[in-house]
């Protein structure tokens, strides 16, 4: 079964055909990173507007890269949600009219769950291995923050989230502050790794408990990353030489409060739940010091590790039209006039891909 998978969720529309979830023919990915640099971050309108002039030459590439015509395909997926609800209204509404046109089926797809099924694209042996399970997910992006449970019975559920700001949006804030460009988060990544210590100034680990005090029970899975920016400002001012002097600590040392919270919280929770593989995905999963410091737990704890691979990390539609095989293959799932939602929903739902899913 070949998908097309079409994501236009934030700013960037893509276009992906996959066959039987996990063999990508082809992935077409146009940014508009250049279009909305200079406001810092992305704004719904203009993304909008990108997505109407992008969608179709992307979806034409997608196909010429491929080799396939469109009547090659069997059915259309897209994201429906969470999103920004201008940028997904181009994607679905587009996508909404071809499978009119082609007489094929659509279906919606979540984006959150796209993130972590980029991370079975390459290991699609992995979902049919009930050794494997329970999974704990760590979601990070720029729009969310979220540790996830799968158990066998593939029932999702959203342990804990981020109060304020996504880990990735407390990077790309800090990056404007220390005046490096946007998305801040693989600047700063890439500062660090280049010599700067994550030990030189100390920031706050919020939500874990502090001083050796256990986790905060109400907010053990939550995280919270507002207030580390405003701690990033007072040591920039307490510290006058410290900019530019000491970029690559400042960088490293803020990368370091929000990457050891993400990895305390994470594995706190793969060991509430024992989990037997742990799953890290979304953009900030990109981060070589985060894969680095949560593999090295996993190996210690004898957990299986799985990265989704940086190109399915950020936004793509391959993990779109990979993650809707599933439902298409099973017939779930495909309320033909689906609507569109900004928001993450707690309730996942059944993921169509754990071995045991009654469906
Ligand atoms: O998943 P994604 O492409 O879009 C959303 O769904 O939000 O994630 C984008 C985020 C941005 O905040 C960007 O700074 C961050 O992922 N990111 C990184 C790295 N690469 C991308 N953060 C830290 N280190 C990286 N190497
Ligand atoms: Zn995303």
């Amino acid at each position: 079964m070949i998908v097309l998978g079409i994501e236009s969720s934030c700013d960037e529309t893509a276009a992906s055909l996959v066959r039987d979830g996990h063999e990508v023919l082809s992935s077409i990915i146009s940014s508009q990173v250049a279009k909305h640099k200079c406001y810092g971050g992305v704004v719904p309108e203009l993304a909008a507007r990108e997505h109407l002039k992008n969608v179709s030459p992307v979806v034409e590439g997608a196909f010429l890269e491929a080799g396939l015509s469109m009547k090659d395909i069997d059915a259309i997926a897209v994201t429906s949600r969470p999103g920004l609800v201008p940028a997904l209204l181009v994607g679905n509404s587009y996508a909404k009219g071809l499978a009119a046109a082609l007489g094929k089926p659509i279906a919606g797809m979540n984006h959150f769950l796209g993130h972590i099924y980029g991370a079975f694209l390459e290991h699609p042996e992995v979902l049919s291995d009930p050794k494997k399970f329970p999974v704990l997910a760590l979601v990070v992006s720029g729009g969310h923050t979220a540790i996830v449970h799968i158990p066998a019975d593939g029932q999702a559920r959203i342990l804990g989230t981020t109060l304020d700001d996504a880990a990735g949006e407390a990077l790309d804030k800090a990056a404007k502050i220390l005046g490096l460009g946007y998305p801040g988060g693989p600047i700063i990544d890439k500062i660090s790794r280049d010599g700067g210590n994550p030990d030189a100034f100390h920031f706050p680990r919020s939500l874990t408990g502090g001083g050796g005090k256990p986790l905060n029970p109400e907010h053990r899975y939550d995280f919270s990353f507002s207030g580390v920016k405003t701690s990033l400002l007072y040591a920039i001012k307490d510290n006058p030489d410290a900019l530019p002097n000491r970029l690559p600590d400042l960088c490293a040392s803020f990368q370091e409060a929000v990457i050891d919270v993400l990895k305390r919280k994470a594995m706190d929770a793969a060991r509430q739940v024992n989990a037997k593989l742990v799953v890290l995905a979304g953009g900030v999963a990109c981060n070589s010091r985060l894969r680095e410091k949560i593999a090295d737990v996993c190996a210690h704890e004898h957990r299986d590790f799985l990265p989704a691979p940086p190109k399915y990390c950020t936004d793509n539609a391959a993990m779109i039209g990979g993650l809707a095989y599933h439902y298409f293959r099973r017939n779930c799932a495909l309320e033909p006039d689906f609507g569109i939602h900004a928001r993450l929903d707690f309730n996942l739902g059944i993921l169509p891909f754990a071995p045991l899913a009654q469906l």
